[in-house]
């Protein structure tokens, strides 16, 4: 059966304060947790890296920590991320011209392996890796930034990927909330990123449960 899982993203979180966050988020009801990784150079933002990963991991040795790599040459962090103690490296298709590479490396590696789309990307891009990929990241805003606004055209290549591979791990990122969440959830996503809209709420556990019997109905 394919399940359905909130993330947040912490990338609008007090970032002073993490660790707690990320421990108040799952006592919320947060099935995993999303870090994105920024460069600077694949998008106009710094973040985190492998340092702050492995400090959740040791803080929070049970939650499931997605990292979502907006880096250009992905293969540079699969072995630093790995021991770092993230659960799934999703790396993004046009940052690399070795996706297979990629791939290969992240499963010996023992992680998870997530293919992430910008949004000019055609969902076709995907095709010739599919049968190697626990999921695919089709992302509903420009990645660089939290808080943007939710692109409903992008919900043409989540139906697109539910109708061809219905086992599929089919993940949304950027501007979903109690607002765009049907839209994910009737496209056929059924893992949820969802940052601002969780973080910035004075009830978080409110808006992560909204969130989940969205997709779970
Ligand atoms: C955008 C990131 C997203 C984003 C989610 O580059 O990949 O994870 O921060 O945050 P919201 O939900 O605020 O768009
Ligand atoms: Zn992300």
């Amino acid at each position: 059966m394919l399940l359905s899982k909130i993330g947040p993203s912490i990338l609008n979180a007090d970032l002073a304060n993490l660790s707690a966050q990320c421990q108040e988020l799952l006592k919320n009801g947060a099935d995993f947790l999303h870090l994105d990784v920024m460069d600077g150079h694949f998008v106009p933002n710094l973040t985190i890296g492998p340092p702050v990963v492995n400090s959740l991991r040791l803080a929070l040795p049970k939650a499931f920590l997605d990292v979502h790599l907006m880096v250009s040459n992905p293969e540079m962090w699969i072995k630093p991320m790995a021991e770092a103690g993230a659960d799934m490296y999703t790396f993004h298709i046009e940052a690399t011209k070795n996706p297979m590479g990629c791939i290969e490396q992240i499963k010996e590696r023992g992680m998870k392996v997530g293919m992430a789309l910008k949004p000019g990307t055609p969902v076709d891009a995907v095709e010739p890796f599919m049968s190697h990929l626990d999921c695919v990241l089709i992302m509903t805003v420009e990645p660089g930034f939290g808080g943007q606004s939710f692109m409903p055209e992008m919900m043409s290549k989540v139906k697109h990927l539910r109708e061809k591979y219905p086992m599929l791990d089919i993940e949304v990122d950027g501007g979903v909330g109690k607002g765009t969440i049907q839209q994910c959830a009737e496209a056929g996503a059924n893992m949820i990123v969802s940052g601002s809209a969780v973080v910035k709420s004075d009830n978080p556990a409110q808006v992560i449960s909204v969130l989940k019997q969205a997709v779970q109905s």
